[in-house]
């Protein structure tokens, strides 16, 4: 039994991992840490809460005193570190909370976990999970490799250099004090509870309510999708089987531009109409309400400032030293992913609604058809 602390629990990948935690190890007590930005959302955490299945604190991971506090009282030997401003969009609109978060909300808990360990003398135990990105790696071009856990950091949007700044101090960390961490870089994960505001939700919800569907520059640029809850079981084997010290990349094995990605959300939803006939009444505004396909809602729009074209993971170290690999394909992925945002239409409607849309109207305002 494990006293483990998820920073960022009440995030899209942390809520997944809450859940995958509990199904794989139900014996150890999980404490969430979490600010609850906008992109938080308790609803899948809230029956936990209720039946202290996991104990939620709100609060910032930059808060040593109630960081330490947490560590007295819980004695954690796992820290899964996913707490972070995430959205690259934001991070261009406004760069400041992610080095407020990524970085120094970074360091804080590193300290914090360091010393609680430290003066508990249990260093040799403990772990220290620092969830970071591939965008740290840059941008690839077609013919390129994949990024390899040797690959330069080369990060291009403020996110991603906050985020290769993390990684630089978990490193250091690691060499300088020898704390006992790991670092993984993802790429782009999807799947269930994701915030509204990133591709793949966004798309979906966008030709349900029959809304245009923006598509940045000519959607030529590629992502690795990764499914979360691959991710989440990457997560764990490292945690607990990683070596000290290293970096592990995690993909998908997924290369899709984004024109076909919305494109197949496009060809998923229209599928969906077809067989299941209550959603045309549902969902009256979607074009597959009325027999038509979602394609027809694409649009091509001003292109995000130093839009990185091509993500690739090569995650052959994953596989070799954990036996780790992933094995949703993208298809049935995004499938389960269409169907749980047309199930959870309540979830999704409740994030859509206040501060969300000024966010719609800051990013995409300004943009343009082209
Ligand atoms: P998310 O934005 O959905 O969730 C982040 C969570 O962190 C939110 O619940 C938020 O309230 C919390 N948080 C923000 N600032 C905080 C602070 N100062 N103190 C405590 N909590 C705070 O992000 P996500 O998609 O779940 O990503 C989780 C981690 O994985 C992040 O570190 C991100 O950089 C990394 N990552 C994500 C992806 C992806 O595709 N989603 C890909 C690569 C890496
Ligand atoms: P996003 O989900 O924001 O993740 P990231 O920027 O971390 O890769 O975007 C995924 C891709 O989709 C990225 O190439 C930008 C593009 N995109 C659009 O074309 N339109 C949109 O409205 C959004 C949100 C993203």
């Amino acid at each position: 039994m494990r006293n483990i602390l998820i920073s960022g629990g009440a995030g899209f990948i942390g809520q997944n991992l809450v859940h995958a935690w509990r199904a794989a190890r139900p014996a150890d007590r999980i404490v969430v840490l979490d600010a609850v930005t906008y992109a938080a959302n308790l609803r899948s955490l809230d029956p936990l809460i209720a039946d202290r299945s996991i104990t939620f604190v709100k609060g910032d991971i930059g808060d040593a005193a109630l960081v330490r506090r947490l560590f007295d009282e819980h004695q954690f030997t796992r820290v899964a570190h996913l707490a972070a401003e995430s959205h690259v969009d934001r991070s261009i609109a406004d760069p400041e909370a992610f080095l407020q978060t990524n970085v120094l909300g970074t360091f804080a808990l590193l300290q914090t976990a360091l010393d609680s360990w430290r003066s508990a003398g249990t260093m040799d135990d403990a772990r220290f999970l620092h969830v970071s990105t591939d965008e740290v790696y840059g941008s690839l071009g077609l013919a390129d490799p994949a990024f390899s856990e040797t690959s330069p950091y080369r990060p291009n949007s403020p996110y991603a250099a906050s985020k290769a700044a993390s990684d630089h101090l978990v490193r250091s960390f690691v060499v300088t004090y020898g704390m006992p961490a790991l670092i993984t870089n993802c790429s782009n994960n999807y799947g269930s509870y994701q915030h509204p505001e990133k591709l793949i939700p966004l798309m979906v919800i966008h030709a349900l309510e029959g809304k245009p569907l923006p598509i940045y520059g000519d959607g030529s640029n590629i992502r690795d999708w990764l499914h979360v809850s691959d991710h989440c079981d990457a997560l764990m084997a490292v945690i607990e089987r990683g070596r000290i010290g290293e970096t592990y990349n995690i993909g998908g094995g997924n290369e899709r531009n984004n024109r076909d990605v919305v494109g197949l959300i496009c060809d998923t939803l229209d599928r969906a109409f077809a067989i299941d006939p209550k959603l045309a009444s549902r969902f009256p505004s979607c074009p597959a309400a009325s027999g038509n396909s979602c394609r027809s809602l694409i649009s091509f729009v001003t292109d995000r400032p130093g839009h990185d074209h091509r993500y690739a993971i090569d995650a052959g170290k994953l596989a070799r030293e954990l036996g780790s690999r992933c094995s949703i394909g993208f298809e049935a992925g995004l499938e389960q992913t269409v169907n749980w945002y047309l199930d959870q239409e309540t979830w999704w409607r409740d994030v859509t609604s206040g501060a969300y849309q000024a966010w719609i109207e800051k990013n995409y305002g300004f943009r343009i058809a082209v």
